[in-house]
Formats: structure tokens, C-alpha cells, sequence
């Protein structure tokens, strides 16, 4: 008895030996225990961790942590649910400018044709992935709609709901993926057509867009918020695809006067409603959507004068409205147009990418 528990723990020890010096070696040899791969292996993704076999394809190897994740650390998140790979230059501008003014917050760009792989994106075919990534504070995801909407009420509309039947499919899908990401993550959601102007103050907030009408294209929310639930079941209950806007700023305008108990959600302007801070609309909307070309006037500046300054001092961020203005192309480069300014000033490197 006691002959065989030794032999055992003899066995043992060598079996011990022989697998971490084969272990060690191999890892020593792949450079396995440098740092940076190390942290590699080892993933936070959708609130797990996971070990990743380098080498091994599977979703979670596909996303290649150069830092912090949303599950991990709350930050300032954009998305592009749509298969571009090159950002257009008013999204690289609002990540550009979030990045620089939010130095010590982590700024996510969820992109749906991303792989997760920095390094595969090059110059010249690639600007934009490039460019971001260089920003130590910008990181570079891939959205997977499956994974996102997984675990929330979004789950089953996405697997029923038929994308070639859909008329604003791409607006549809990204209504849902702010609401699920913030639900899931916390953190500020900012469309990609905002330039920011100002540091972000992260708190429960909702814009208003106009009268007694509240914004879905900037909101900022802590992770698994009960509004934020109440909204992705709403997203479900009343989906209605054909309507514009029923499952954006329609959702967050008739959930929130349901959270505040109220028809009048402007007696809560610059006040808080049960947690939410309702913003007024000139601190990212300081044009409405009707004077969108405003930020297209040629001449609007002259290098002496701060007149812009002074006009856009109590603003954030500017929401430039490219649902409307994206579907012309305008020169920036020398127009002298607030949207000139505001690219010089806030997203330098952007600026400089961009042709005469
Ligand atoms: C990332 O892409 C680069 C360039 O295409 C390639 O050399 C590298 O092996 C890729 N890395 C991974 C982990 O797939
Ligand atoms: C939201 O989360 C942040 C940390 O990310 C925390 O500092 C803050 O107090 C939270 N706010 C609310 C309203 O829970
Ligand atoms: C800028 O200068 C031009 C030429 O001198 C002038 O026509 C224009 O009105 C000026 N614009 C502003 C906003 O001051």
C-alpha cells in the first residue's frame, strides 16, 4: 500500500517535470511569455474570460486586445453597422475628436466588416483603420450582431427579422446595437457624423433633439440601466420597420416621457429625471437638422476671427447630420465652411488626409 502511494507520487512528480519543461520550452521557443502575447491568450470577451490557443480561429481568437475592453472599462462608443472598411472622413473626424479630447477614456469603433486583425489594414488601401488605431486611446472592434444581441430581448427579432425585406436596414440595425452595447457595456454612444468640441462628462444622460422629442444618436448610460432594458423590449413589443426613426429617436422619446411620467419631457430640460440628465439640444445639436447646410457655407470664417468660437462655446460637440448631408459630396479642404473649422481644430490628423 504505502510501496504504491510512493511509486505513485515518484510517477507523479516526473509526469510534473517532463510536461512543464516540454511546456516551457515550446512556449520559450514561440515567445509565448513575451507580454504582449500573453495578454493576447488570455481574452475578456462578453463579460468571460477566455483562454485563446494562439493560432486557433474562433470568434474570440478573431478579436486581437491591444488594451481594454468595453466589458472591462466603460468608454466612448461608436459603431458602423454597415460592411465599409474605410471609414469616411466625418467618422474618422468624430473618433479623431472624441479620442483627443477624452484622453484617459477608452474610444470603441465597432465595426461590423472588421476582423479584429490591426495590422491586416494597411496604407494605401486603408486610411482610416490606420490612422485611428495609431490614437493609444482608440480600439478597434469587430461587431458580431449574434454575440450582441445575445442574452438581450434583441435576440429574437434578430433571428426572425428578414434584412432584405427591411427599407432602413442599416439605421434599423444600429438603433438596436446602441441600445444592446450600452445595455451591455455602459459608457457614451455617439453617432458618427459628431464632432466633439468639449470633454464628455459620463453620467446617465439623454439629448433633447428638438421640442418635447428626444435624440437616440448621442446617449450615455450606465451598463444594464433599467430604461435601457425597458427600450430593448420596446424595440420588440412595437417594432415597426418602416417607420423612420420608430425604433430610434421615436423609442427613446415615448420611453422616456414613460420613465418620467410625463407628455412634456421639456419641463425636465437640464434637469435630472429619476437618474436620467435630460440635455438641452444646443449642447450637441446647436443646428437643428432643418439648417443642416449651415455647416457646409462656404466663408463662414476668417483665420482672424474667433467668431466661431464664441457661437459654439456652450456646445459639446457638433451632430452634423449626414443622414441628410451625406447624400452630397462637399469640398472642406479650403471652403472655409464651420465644418472646415471644426475638422482643423478638432481632428487635425483627419484634416490632413483629406484632397483639395
Ligand atoms: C494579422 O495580419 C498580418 C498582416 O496581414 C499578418 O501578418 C498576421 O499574421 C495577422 N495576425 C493574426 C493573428 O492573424
Ligand atoms: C456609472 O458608472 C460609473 C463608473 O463607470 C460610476 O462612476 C458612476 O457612479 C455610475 N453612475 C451611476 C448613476 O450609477
Ligand atoms: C471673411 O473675409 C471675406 C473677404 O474679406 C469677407 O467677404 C467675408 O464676409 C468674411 N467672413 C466673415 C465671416 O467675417
Amino acid at each position: 500500500m504505502i510501496r504504491s502511494h510512493k511509486t505513485f507520487i515518484i510517477i507523479l512528480i516526473s509526469v510534473t517535470i517532463i510536461v512543464t519543461h516540454t511546456l516551457l520550452n515550446s512556449s520559450l521557443n514561440k515567445g509565448y511569455f513575451n507580454l504582449p502575447e500573453f495578454r493576447k491568450m488570455l481574452q475578456i470577451y462578453d463579460g468571460q474570460l477566455k483562454w485563446v490557443i494562439p493560432g486557433q480561429v474562433s470568434p474570440a481568437n478573431t478579436m486581437i486586445a491591444k488594451g481594454p475592453h468595453p466589458t472591462t472599462e466603460p468608454g466612448i462608443i461608436f459603431l458602423q453597422s454597415s460592411s465599409e472598411l474605410n471609414p469616411k472622413p466625418l467618422v474618422m473626424c468624430s473618433i479623431e475628436s472624441a479620442a483627443r479630447l477624452n484622453p484617459n477614456k477608452p474610444v470603441y469603433f465597432f465595426m461590423k466588416a472588421f476582423t479584429g486583425n490591426v495590422s491586416a489594414y494597411r496604407e494605401p488601401e486603408y486610411k482610416g483603420i490606420p490612422l485611428l488605431s495609431s490614437f493609444k486611446n482608440v480600439f478597434i472592434l469587430p461587431l458580431n450582431f449574434n454575440e450582441l444581441f445575445n442574452n438581450t430581448p434583441l435576440a429574437g427579432w434578430y433571428e426572425k427579422v428578414d434584412p432584405s425585406k427591411e427599407e432602413y436596414w442599416i439605421h434599423v440595425l444600429s438603433d438596436g446595437c446602441r441600445l444592446a452595447l450600452l445595455w451591455k457595456y455602459g459608457g457614451i454612444y455617439l453617432d458618427t457624423d459628431t464632432i466633439s468640441l468639449k470633454p464628455l462628462k459620463f453620467q446617465n444622460f439623454i439629448v433633447a433633439q428638438s421640442a418635447n422629442y428626444a435624440s437616440n444618436g448621442i446617449l450615455g448610460f450606465n451598463r444594464s440601466h433599467p430604461f435601457l432594458e425597458n427600450c430593448l423590449t420596446d424595440f420588440v413589443e412595437k417594432y415597426n420597420g418602416a417607420v423612420w426613426g420608430q425604433q430610434g429617436p421615436t423609442l427613446i422619446t415615448r420611453n422616456l416621457k414613460k420613465w418620467c411620467g410625463t407628455d412634456n419631457l421639456d419641463q425636465f430640460l437640464n434637469k435630472e429625471c429619476k437618474g436620467i440628465e435630460y440635455v438641452p439640444n444646443y449642447l450637441f445639436f446647436p443646428i437643428p437638422h432643418t439648417d443642416w447646410k449651415q455647416y457646409f457655407e462656404k466663408y463662414r470664417w476668417n483665420n482672424s476671427n474667433d467668431a466661431v468660437e464664441k457661437e459654439f462655446s456652450k456646445s459639446n460637440a457638433v451632430h452634423v447630420w449626414n443622414f441628410l448631408s451625406g447624400r452630397q459630396k462637399y469640398d472642406i479642404k479650403g471652403s472655409q465652411s464651420l465644418i472646415e473649422y471644426f475638422y482643423q481644430k478638432y481632428c487635425p490628423s483627419t484634416y490632413g488626409t483629406l484632397s483639395n
